[in-house]
């Protein structure tokens, strides 16, 4: 039987797998409009939380590969009075070609893809947001001869997109610190599962953003995590302004995933200043997206 090719975590894959996603974004974004699916297929899109860019960028990227879109929000379909994900997974796969879930719970991402016929793409859950970093590499390769050579340095939450970036570090020789208020930083299972010495922690983050080439940082709370005020008062000092942004002593870049908390995780100055990439970022989703499907569906 032919293996399906879901699209669950960056670690996961292979090396060999991400670096072809990556290279056909910039290959969909150069020739936007003109490449398509040999054959239409139908995406279904299953939101147990909101989202902007990831629900737009995946229906209108799939529009343009002369794919057809089918949106599922929890509430409007029968996951709101009880029915299991896995029956409705069982029942969409049979109707469509590709399924994109945006979850909480990862532990239901991997049960889902094991009851489903068609490739299952991960749009985030509270693990993890490997969509994100697909487009956040092909930024990166944008700005950079060699994203390989850099120092990248993730500020605040050690969050799902902290994790996906921790993922992707598996299949790069980038460095990436990661600074956070003492116990928010990511799982150390996740650290030590990639199994890279190129990954540091620091409690402080002046030390931590010494000579990066890019910041990145990300809301304090993440969809469905509310934080005390007095834990939130923790993270001011990790927020990216452009005082800090002088700190790291040489050119220095900016990511945001996006939504942003502005005057919390980054200021005005930063996000709308020279140094953000966050624009480029947030519209790479779209040929991210395309590329992951092209994958997904080969
Ligand atoms: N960055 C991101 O995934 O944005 P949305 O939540 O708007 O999809
Ligand atoms: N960490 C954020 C990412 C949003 C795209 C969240 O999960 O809410």
């Amino acid at each position: 039987m032919k293996k399906i090719r879901h699209f669950l975590n960056l670690d996961e894959l292979s090396k060999k797998d991400i670096h072809e996603i990556v290279s056909k974004s910039h290959i969909l974004k150069k020739n936007y409009g003109k490449t398509s699916l040999k054959r239409k297929k139908i995406l279904a899109m299953i939101f147990e939380k909101p989202s902007t860019r990831t629900r737009v960028s995946f229906e209108v990227g799939m529009k343009k590969i002369n794919g057809e879109v089918v949106i599922l929000d929890q509430n409007d379909t029968q996951l709101a009075r009880g029915e299991s994900l896995s029956d409705t997974i069982k029942v969409l796969s049979r109707y469509v070609d590709i399924i994109m879930y945006r979850g909480s719970d990862e532990k239901k991402l991997y049960e889902i893809s094991k009851s489903s016929n068609v490739p299952i793409i991960n749009g985030l859950t509270n693990q993890s947001h490997p969509c994100q970093i697909i487009a956040d590499l092909m930024t990166l390769e944008e700005n950079f001869k060699n994203i390989n050579k850099i120092n990248l340095c993730w500020l605040g939450d050690g969050n799902n997109v902290c994790n996906s970036w921790i993922h992707a570090s598996k299949h790069y020789d980038f460095n990436l610190n990661i600074s956070s208020p003492k116990g928010f930083f990511p799982k150390k299972k996740v650290i030590d599962k990639v199994k890279k010495n190129t990954i540091k922690l620091y409690e402080d983050p002046e030390e931590a953003i010494k000579g990066a080439d890019v910041l990145i940082t990300d809301t304090w709370e993440s969809m469905g995590m509310k934080k005390k005020k007095a834990t939130l008062k923790k993270f001011e000092e990790f927020q990216i302004n452009t005082s800090l942004l002088k700190k790291t002593n040489k050119e220095t870049f900016v990511l945001h995933c996006l939504p942003a908390h502005r005057g919390n995780e980054i200021t005005n100055n930063v996000i709308d200043g020279e140094h953000s990439l966050v624009w480029d970022e947030a519209q790479n989703r779209l040929y991210a997206h395309q590329s992951i499907l092209f994958w997904c569906l080969k």
